[in-house]
Order: C-alpha cells, then sequence, then structure tokens
C-alpha cells in the first residue's frame, strides 16, 4: 500500500514527511490554488521537500491534447524526480495518455468515478487511476465498491495499471478502501493524524509511565543504561 500526501502546504508536507513513512504528494488545482502563491516557486518547494525518490503528482490545467503533453513534457522536465502528469478523464486526456505513455511520460488519469473509465484508462497508459471516493459517497454511489470492482477488473486482465483512491473524508472510508486492495491512498494530512490516533494508545502510554516511574522516578533507561553500558 502506498500512503501519498494529497496536500500542497509545505509545512503539512515536511511534518507528514517527517512522521509517517509516505510514498509522495498529489496535487490538483483546487489544493494548489489554496496555497495562493506562485506556482512554479510551489512545486519547486515540494519537490525540494520531499526529494527526487518519491512521486509528485501534478495536474494539467489544459483541454486539448496537443496542450496537455505540451504541458506535461514542460512539468516533467521542472518539476524532475519520479514525476506524474494527472490528466482528467475526457476524450482528448485519453488521447495525450496514449501519446505521453509511448513516450515513457507516467500518467495518472484523474476524476475517475466509475469502473470502466479506469479500465480504459488504463488501456490507454495510465501508470495509475485516480477514484473520487467521498465525491462518489457524496451522491449516494459507493465509492469502495467502485474501486473493490476497478481492481478486480485489473486483475482479471493482468492489468499493470495501478489503482490510486482519493478523496478520502473519514478513516472508515480509508480502511474500507484498503480491505478491497487499493495500490495506493492519497489522504490530507489531518487523515494522517487522525488515521494514527486513538484515546486507548494513550492511555496504555500513561498506564506504562505511571508504572515505570513508581520504580525508577524520572530517570530514563538511556539514564540507566549509563555511556559505558551503551553497545
Ligand atoms: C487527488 O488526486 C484528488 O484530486 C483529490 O483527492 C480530490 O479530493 P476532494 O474530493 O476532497 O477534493
Amino acid at each position: 500500500m502506498l500512503y501519498i500526501i494529497d496536500s500542497a502546504h509545505i509545512e503539512q508536507i515536511k511534518n507528514c514527511i517527517e512522521y509517517y513513512p509516505v510514498d509522495g504528494v498529489t496535487t490538483n488545482p483546487t489544493i494548489i490554488s489554496k496555497e495562493n502563491s506562485d506556482f512554479k516557486s510551489l512545486i519547486k518547494e515540494i519537490r525540494h521537500v520531499i526529494g527526487p525518490d518519491k512521486m509528485l503528482h501534478v495536474q494539467t490545467t489544459a483541454k486539448n491534447a496537443d496542450d496537455i503533453i505540451k504541458e506535461a513534457i514542460a512539468l516533467m522536465e521542472f518539476v524532475g524526480g519520479d514525476f506524474y502528469i494527472k490528466i482528467p478523464i475526457t476524450p482528448e486526456g485519453l488521447k495525450a495518455t496514449m501519446k505521453l505513455s509511448k513516450m515513457g511520460i507516467k500518467v495518472t488519469m484523474t476524476a475517475i468515478f466509475t469502473q470502466q473509465q479506469a479500465l480504459i484508462a488504463a488501456k490507454a497508459g495510465a501508470s495509475f487511476v485516480a477514484p473520487y471516493i467521498n465525491r462518489l459517497d457524496n451522491i449516494v454511489s459507493d465509492g469502495v465498491h467502485v474501486v473493490e470492482e476497478i481492481v478486480k477488473m485489473f486483475r482479471i486482465y493482468d492489468i499493470k495499471c495501478k489503482v490510486l483512491a482519493a478523496s478520502f473524508k473519514t478513516i472508515e472510508q480509508v480502511h474500507k478502501i484498503a480491505m478491497v486492495g487499493s495500490d495506493a491512498i492519497t489522504m490530507n494530512p489531518e487523515l494522517f493524524k487522525q488515521l494514527t490516533y486513538h484515546p486507548l494508545t494513550l492511555y496504555a502510554i500513561d498506564d506504562f509511565m505511571k508504572d515505570w516511574e513508581s520504580v525508577y522516578g524520572d530517570s530514563t533507561i538511556t539514564d540507566l543504561l549509563g555511556d559505558n553500558d551503551r553497545r
């Protein structure tokens, strides 16, 4: 399972990279616009913060295939590292994806709402497809079911394209998506915190410390080992 940060907020990305085993960053025009800053500096800074080996997915704003291809090449050269161009699934997007994948430029086909959109995106050469879970749930559809069937179809046809589930609002959604075998999940930084928080964990740690302090007071294990006993 790949964990990806769905944010362009530099401090939050830094925090996630430091505390969680994350594999990259996804952005879209809404996420970028929220930062309200210079686009080039922001993208460069994200790459600098995550390093060249983690994935960075940046979405095109172009509408026709030729312009999408132009943007993809320019972005890939500018961003560097492990780069994916995100392209919404439209006929022009598919046309661009077929050409880009032949050129060796990795595509994440995004704004996926149905199983058949995912299948044809994969056939066009996308490396990832990004179905939108919460947006499906919001229209009384079933994001988990859609992902489950995409995963199943990719297995039936031995398709190498990976599923990058996106648009999460709850940990329940994240858990259910993990249970149906999505290859990757992209979450906002707040969900990373919620995913690891549990009050019983905090109570347990509190109890361990009370018991320890009842015998050893303020001394830590490092204090008790002392310099001479370190191996
Ligand atoms: C990421 O690739 C998607 O663009 C994003 O997760 C959409 O999330 P939203 O539905 O919360 O806007």
